[in-house]
């Protein structure tokens, strides 16, 4: 019975429209997504993993690099910081129903970085915190970056920053990703705003954009610092489309809503 049941249920779960689980990997900003009846060898799964933060000077030199734990504001990596994560719960974004699941770290004493994931388990139209609108499908996976009550270097012993990078890895199954195709027809909608303290910012020029380091493929996204004194909270809110791709080639990638 036990097995007949269990296999009945994967196989309506194969049917019926894909169901995308999420998974914490470890404690350093590492979650997996993936379809719920293929497990995590979906070999369309896709992994995110939080790679770098750098506050940065007017002239890209990384500042806040040295000195003590209580001096550094940039990491290049974050395996040597503690994220916590929230429960998955079940929630309403903009009148549809998505799994929700948050983590969040201190980058030394600098500030709070903080991910906040949505899975939807509906189709409908969602409104950002720009206030730009979104077709999704069930499945999609959208994601927003915040930092919170950000100390900036003002000045740090080498200089004073005045944006904030943060790399993040997304990976899908191709080697060489793109933000249209992170593999299995994945892509990535990036908005150019930021909702920095409510008001609607452009990210810089040529930002959000995709770099290769180490043979990652990177999403750089740059903060602007924008206050004098810094804003409390920085909001910028990317979407992945995971519902739709493996059937629908009708799905636009990065810029799409920017570009038409
Ligand atoms: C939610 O639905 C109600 C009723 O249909 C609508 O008035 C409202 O604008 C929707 N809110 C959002 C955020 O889409
Ligand atoms: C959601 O949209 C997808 C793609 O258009 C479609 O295949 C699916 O049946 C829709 N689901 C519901 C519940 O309407
Ligand atoms: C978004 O729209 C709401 C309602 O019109 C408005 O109150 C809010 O200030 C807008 N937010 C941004 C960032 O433009
Ligand atoms: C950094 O900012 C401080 C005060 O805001 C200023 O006195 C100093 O000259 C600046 N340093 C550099 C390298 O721009």
């Amino acid at each position: 019975m036990f097995f007949r049941s269990a296999f009945l249920s994967t196989l309506m779960a194969a049917f019926a429209s894909a169901e995308i689980e999420v998974d914490v990997l470890g404690q350093s900003g590492k979650i997996m997504i993936y379809d719920a009846a293929l497990g995590k060898s979906d070999p369309d799964r896709v992994t995110m993993t939080m790679d770098y933060l750098y506050e940065l000077d007017e002239n890209d030199n990384v500042v806040g690099k040295a000195g003590s734990p209580l001096q550094k504001h940039s990491t290049e990596t974050f395996a040597n910081q503690q994220f916590s994560y929230s429960d998955i719960q079940e929630v309403v974004f903009s009148n549809l129903t998505a799994d929700y699941l948050s983590f969040d770290a201190d980058v030394y004493k600098a500030g709070t970085i903080k991910v906040e994931t949505y899975i939807f388990k509906e189709n409908g139209t969602i409104t950002t915190s720009t206030n730009e609108t979104l077709e999704v499908v069930e499945g999609d996976f959208k994601f927003a970056i915040q930092l919170i009550d950000w100390n900036w270097c003002n000045p740090c012993a080498d200089g004073n920053a005045t944006h904030i990078d943060v790399g993040v890895e997304l990976k899908g199954k191709d080697d060489q990703p793109t933000e249209d195709d992170l593999g299995g027809g994945i892509s990535v909608i990036m908005s150019e705003l930021i909702n920095i303290d409510g008001e609607n910012v452009a990210m810089p020029d040529g930002y959000p954009k995709v770099v290769t380091k180490n043979g990652k493929t990177l999403f750089v996204f740059r903060f602007p610092k924008e206050v004098e004194g810094g804003a409390a909270l920085y909001d910028y809110d990317p979407l992945i489309t995971t519902g739709g791709p493996r059937a629908q080639e009708d799905r636009c990638g990065l810029f799409c809503r920017v570009c038409g």
